[in-house]
């Protein structure tokens, strides 16, 4: 399934030292009297979901799959960066014939040029849009769906629109409530209690997700299985404690994390993960830069820094050990390009060489502690499990932090400046 590996890590303390802080920091998850003890609603989530949300999202996955070729989720930070992660993780990164729906993504940008390009894919397609939004204000999102909804209703008419818009967001509150109560749109729910990074296992991200034909009771019974692992607050029996304690010792002398993959399909899980961390834990100047890397690509440009650079960092290696596809390295009759020494191999054998000569290059010469994650392979069921894992580390490493872990007041600010030399009223 999952495992935790610190022996690259060089830690000078000892995590057993940290058991008292531990069973403080659990009994203030499990009561929610810790600062934004009120949006823990994720903790519980895997067990406490609304079932009947849950076969309402089901069956308009298979609705949106059965009546249209594209899906724009329409959405930004938490309300669309879960669903992108675990689908790029799953169906890969390349266009897939077998695909019966495409699920493309707006919302997340002001960029004219990005926008206009979906707009112009769209025009040939038939298409489906779910907006997400959990203030139902957010202005990247709130203007990208005014495009796609004029297109739309362009398009298809405004009754065949309505049909073919799905809302998740706040169930009172918002300008995106309102408009779903004004149009009839089918919509689910963002609960009070869960934050916009941790509620890819809601409507969030499982609308999306179902959409795109991946098992969500796979996604979520692998989460499930997280969250009691997870649950046990003796350090020696709960990686994602280990890990919170981990990244705590080495925030001492390090300034970021590195999140390092093997497959170019988990760069979205890096930037979910970027997310998840940065917006938790950045606060009252405090906290690691996460940053993240795709390997062996980036051996050939990042590698350099990370080798041989200012003694910044600390990696976290996210590797899977069985590949969702493998093929062999082809004999060759001449051997032209020398590679004859390989053939027959897998290229997963390849690849776990480049991991483990490149584990070695680091910690050992380049002196970079190394926190190993070992992923069994890319399916929903660990997908789901690696998510929480992460969720559950967050809290723990928020709370060791001193700070809120689930709220984000800095990100108002360049909302506020933007406002006022927009000319909105009231800024
Ligand atoms: O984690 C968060 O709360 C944020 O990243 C939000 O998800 C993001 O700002 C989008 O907000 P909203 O869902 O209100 O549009």
């Amino acid at each position: 399934m999952l495992a935790l590996n610190l022996t690259h890590t060089k830690l000078k303390g000892s995590l057993k030292d940290y058991q008292d802080r531990i069973n403080r920091i659990t009994d203030l998850i499990a009561t929610k009297k810790g600062p934004g003890g009120d949006f823990l609603g994720w903790d519980q989530w895997p067990k406490q979901f609304d079932k009947e949300e849950f076969s309402l999202i089901q069956k308009t996955a298979k609705y949106i799959r059965d009546n249209f070729q594209v899906l724009v989720v329409c959405g930004i930070g938490g309300s669309y960066l879960g669903a992108r992660a675990v689908i790029d993780a799953i169906q890969g990164l390349m266009p897939n014939k077998d695909k019966s729906l495409e699920v493309i993504y707006l919302g997340q940008t002001f960029s004219p040029t990005y926008t206009q390009q979906v707009l112009n894919y769209l025009a040939t397609k038939t298409f489906a849009i779910n907006v997400i939004s959990k203030s139902g204000t957010t202005t990247e999102t709130s203007i990208a769906f005014r495009l796609l909804k004029d297109l739309l209703e362009k398009k298809v008419g405004v009754t065949e629109a309505r049909k073919a818009i799905f809302a998740t967001t706040d169930k009172e509150k918002g300008a995106l409530r309102a408009l779903v109560k004004q149009e009839g749109y089918v919509s689910f729910n963002l609960p009070d209690d869960i934050g916009g990074r941790y509620s890819v296992l809601t409507a969030v991200g499982l609308l999306p997700i179902a959409a795109s034909g991946i098992d969500i009771v796979a996604l979520m019974a692998g989460a499930k299985e997280a969250m009691v692992l997870y649950s046990n607050s003796q350090i020696e029996a709960n990686p994602a404690i280990q890990y919170a304690i981990a990244r705590h010792q080495l925030y001492q002398d390090k300034a970021v994390e590195m999140f390092v993959t093997y497959e170019p399909q988990f760069a979205m899980i890096a930037e979910w993960l970027k997310q998840l961390f940065a917006e938790s834990e950045g606060k009252e100047n405090k906290g690691l830069l996460p940053g993240s890397v795709s390997f062996s690509t980036d051996l050939h440009s990042v590698g350099q820094f990370i080798q041989d650079g200012s003694p910044i960092l600390f990696e976290t290696v996210l590797y899977v050990k069985k590949p969702t596809y493998d093929l062999t390295v082809p004999l060759s009759v001449n051997d032209a390009d020398g590679l004859n020494y390989l053939a027959g191999r897998p290229l997963s054998f390849v690849n776990e060489k480049a991991y483990l000569g490149t584990l070695q290059a680091h910690v050992e010469e380049g002196q970079v502690p190394v926190i190993l994650i070992t992923l069994d392979q890319m399916d929903a069921h660990h997908l789901g499990h690696l998510l929480y894992f992460f969720m559950k580390t967050v809290a723990y490493s928020g709370y060791l932090l001193g700070i809120n872990p689930f709220n984000q007041p800095g990100v108002e600010i360049y909302k506020r400046n933007m406002f006022k030399l927009l000319g909105k009223k009231g800024y």
